[in-house]
Order: structure tokens, then C-alpha cells, then sequence
């Protein structure tokens, strides 16, 4: 039996999805979405990350980070096209954030003084005092990568075209609309919903537990490594700080912010300026010791992430007789670094409802 797919998102968890499904010849796939690789849209949360790899579930919930990252290795031994980088990563902790989670600014376990991902990298090790940045209480280091967003997804993209995917500009009112636009003029029997945040405006049940979680960056010129990403910062609640030099000549992203609940679409002037001062701080060298003014601005940006009250959705829904929905949204600050486990849950998803409807023949 073949299945006709369409898989609604073009972002990263759409993508991978339709590159993995691809991959298995019994199946056709088509891409629909509204915001496509080279936009620059607030309701496309995809171009806006870093990206880097910062575990952030829990032990329990680790399988999709940890099941992403050897592809994502692979990818930077083997493919210098898909523009990632290798780069160590300093991960500092501030007692008070741990103690008090309530005012920590990621919402995970990244923190964690011993960590389920020290045995994921192969070079995970704590800190020395003499290592911190100051104002930290501890932190360690391992090998990640940092994922230069605007390369990655053009290349992600031309690996689905390379495997038959078909990929077409469409704005859905409904979900159940994708049932009509697979390339292949069937109706499709699955539907992957990759819609992210966007789809609080589509169709069918709102899912009334996602929002926004904004984050704000500076993208500049000036390059300093290793990637930073600090527990909390003096400026209190929703800011952040980070910074990861993105590979291929990509610049140099600084956070930023972490705030649920909060549309806007336009860069808060403070809020940037906060972010470059504390990023400044904590690491002098990005402006050869000039302070803010030393800095080379490419642009101001916001993203929105989409943030789910009980977390990702990651499962099966029957639409109607013949027609399934496969849900791959929520992944809120963690969308490439989960992307490929969970588009292999995809994978498994779409095997185990085709051996239903088989088991029905
Ligand atoms: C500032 C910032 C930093 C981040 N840093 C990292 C990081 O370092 N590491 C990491 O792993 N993650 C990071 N993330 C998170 C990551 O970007 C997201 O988790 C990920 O991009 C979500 O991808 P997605 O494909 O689910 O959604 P999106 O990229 O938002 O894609 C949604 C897709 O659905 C389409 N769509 C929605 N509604 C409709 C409709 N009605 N009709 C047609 N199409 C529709 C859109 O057009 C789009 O193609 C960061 C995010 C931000 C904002
Ligand atoms: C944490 O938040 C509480 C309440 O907002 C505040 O009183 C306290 O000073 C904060 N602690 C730190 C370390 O920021
Ligand atoms: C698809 O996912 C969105 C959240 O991104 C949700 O609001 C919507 O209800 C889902 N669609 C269907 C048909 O379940
Ligand atoms: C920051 O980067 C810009 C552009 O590459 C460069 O001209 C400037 O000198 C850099 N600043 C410092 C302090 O190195």
C-alpha cells in the first residue's frame, strides 16, 4: 500500500519529517505551507534560532535530543554544505537560579548540575572556578554545534526535493485542506501537522495551550568562541543571555529573550540593548574591548517559539475514515536539536496507523 502525504509546515519540524517519510518509497510526499526557507516572518519561528544544542528536556523525555544529535554530528563531519559548525559550548549556573526555578530563565533541565547529557557528548566536563564568568557559580563544557539557520534550511530543503518530495506554497484555513493538496491529485490518507505556533489560527480544535515564547536577538558581524548560555541574568525574568558564532561567515547571534505569552513582532530597542550589554560583559573580546560601541550590528530580530503548556505533541489522530493526522508541534526553544528524533517518531507514527488501516483490508 502506498500512502499519500502531506505534511503542512515548512519549518524544521515539517522538513525533516518530509525528508524522513521520503525516504521510505512506499510513500509519496508533499510539503504545503504558508511561510517557506528564506522568509523572514514572525509566524516562522524556524529562521530565527541560533541554532545550537543545549539539551533542554528531561531525562524521561530525552529520546528526541538525544536521538538528533549523532545525525547532526554526521552532518558536520560529512556534509560542510549543510552550513554547521562544531563549537564548544560553556553552559554557566548561578546557584539562585537553581535553587529558585521559578526565577531561571530557561524553563528546562539544562541546568542541571549533573546532567543527563554528560554522556551524550564525548567531551562533556565541569567547570574549574577559574573557568566561570563571572557572576556564575559553576557550569561545564562539552562539544555541540552551532547550526547557521540560513544555510541549513535551503540545504534541508533541496535534500527533501532530492527525494521525490513535491513542495508548494499554501495558506490553510482548515487542516482537513491538506487532505486535497497532494501533488499526486490522491487524497491524502496522512497529514502531518508541523504548523508550529502558526496554526493557532487554523481550523479545527485551537489548541489553546500553545503560545508564543518570544526571543529576541542581535545578529553581528564581530565572531567569539565558545557558544555561552547562562541560567538566568541580573536583568530577572524572561531575559536570557547567550551567544553562538554561526558557521560559514554567518555572524555572531546574542540572546536574548525567553517570554511566554508575549506576541510582539517588533525588536524592543531596551531589551537589545540590555542583550548586547550583558553579552558584552560577559565576554569583552566580541568587541575587542569597546563595550556596546565595539559591536558591528547585522540586524535586530524576534522569533516567536512555540511553547506548549504540557510540551511537545507528538501523536496520532484519527480524522476521519480513511484520513489520519500526524501531530509534530510544540518544540518550542528546541526544534532543530529534536528535529530529527521526532520526525523519526513521525516515521513510526505513519508505519504504525498504516498497519492499522492494512489490518482492516
Ligand atoms: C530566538 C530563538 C532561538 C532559538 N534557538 C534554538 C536553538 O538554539 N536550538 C534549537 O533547537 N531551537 C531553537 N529555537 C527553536 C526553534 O526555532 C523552533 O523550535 C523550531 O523552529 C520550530 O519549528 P517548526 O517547524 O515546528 O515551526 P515553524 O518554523 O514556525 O514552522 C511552521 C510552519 O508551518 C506553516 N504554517 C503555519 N500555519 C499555517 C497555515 N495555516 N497554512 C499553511 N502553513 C502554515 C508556516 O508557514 C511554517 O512553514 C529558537 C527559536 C527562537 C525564536
Ligand atoms: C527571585 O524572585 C523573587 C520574587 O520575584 C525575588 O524576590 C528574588 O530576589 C529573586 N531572586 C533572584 C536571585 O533574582
Ligand atoms: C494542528 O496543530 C495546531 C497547533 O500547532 C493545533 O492548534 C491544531 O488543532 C492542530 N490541527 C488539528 C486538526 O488537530
Ligand atoms: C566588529 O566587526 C566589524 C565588522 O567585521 C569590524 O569592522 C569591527 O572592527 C569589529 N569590532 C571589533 C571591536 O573588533
Amino acid at each position: 500500500m502506498t500512502n499519500t502525504i502531506v505534511v503542512v509546515g515548512a519549518g524544521v519540524s515539517g522538513l525533516t519529517s518530509a525528508l524522513l517519510l521520503s525516504k521510505n518509497k512506499a510513500n509519496t510526499v508533499t510539503v504545503v505551507a504558508k511561510h517557506m526557507p528564506g522568509d523572514y516572518d514572525i509566524e516562522y519561528a524556524s529562521p530565527f534560532a541560533g541554532a545550537n544544542i543545549v539539551p533542554m528536556a528531561t531525562k524521561e523525555n530525552a529520546r528526541w535530543e538525544s536521538r538528533s544529535w549523532p545525525v547532526f554530528k554526521r552532518l558536520t563531519e560529512e556534509v560542510p554544505e549543510a552550513g554547521i559548525h562544531f563549537q564548544k559550548c560553556h553552559i554557566q549556573r548561578r546557584d539562585d537560579d537553581l535553587r529558585n526555578t521559578a526565577n531561571a530563565t530557561f524553563p528546562d533541565s539544562t541546568f542541571d548540575p549533573n546532567p543527563w547529557y554528560k554522556d551524550l557528548f564525548d567531551d562533556f566536563r565541569e567547570h574549574e572556578p577559574s573557568e566561570l564568568t563571572p557572576g556564575y557559580d559553576s557550569g561545564c563544557q562539552y562539544t555541540a554545534v552551532c547550526i547557521n539557520t540560513a544555510i541549513y534550511l535551503p540545504w534541508l530543503l533541496g535534500q527533501c526535493l532530492k527525494s521525490g518530495v513535491v513542495v508548494k506554497r499554501a495558506i490553510l484555513t482548515d487542516i482537513r485542506d491538506a487532505k486535497q493538496l497532494s501533488h499526486t491529485g490522491n487524497a491524502a490518507n496522512i497529514i502531518v501537522n508541523a504548523t508550529g505556533l502558526g496554526s493557532l489560527k487554523l481550523g479545527g480544535v485551537l489548541d489553546t495551550t500553545m503560545a508564543p515564547a518570544r526571543g529576541q536577538v542581535v545578529l553581528v558581524r564581530n565572531e567569539s568562541t565558545p557558544m555561552l548560555i547562562c541560567s538566568g541574568t541580573p536583568d530577572g525574568r524572561g531575559e536570557e543571555t547567550y551567544l553562538m558564532q554561526r558557521a560559514a561567515g554567518g555572524g555572531t547571534i546574542l540572546g536574548g529573550t525567553y517570554d511566554i505569552g508575549n506576541w510582539e513582532s517588533q525588536p524592543d530597542p531596551n531589551i537589545a540593548t540590555r542583550i548586547m550589554q550583558r553579552v558584552v560583559a560577559a565576554r569583552p573580546d566580541i568587541a575587542g574591548g569597546k563595550g556596546v560601541a565595539g559591536l558591528s550590528v547585522v540586524r535586530h530580530a524576534v522569533g516567536l517559539r512555540p511553547w506548549r503548556k504540557a510540551g511537545l505533541r507528538l501523536e496520532e489522530e484519527r480524522l476521519d475514515d480513511e484520513t489520519w493526522i500526524v501531530h509534530n508541534y510544540g518544540h518550542s526553544g528546541w526544534g532543530y536539536q529534536g528535529s530529527y528524533g521526532c520526525a523519526e517518531g513521525v516515521v513510526e507514527l505513519v508505519d504504525k496507523v498504516t498497519n492499522v488501516a492494512k489490518s482492516k483490508l
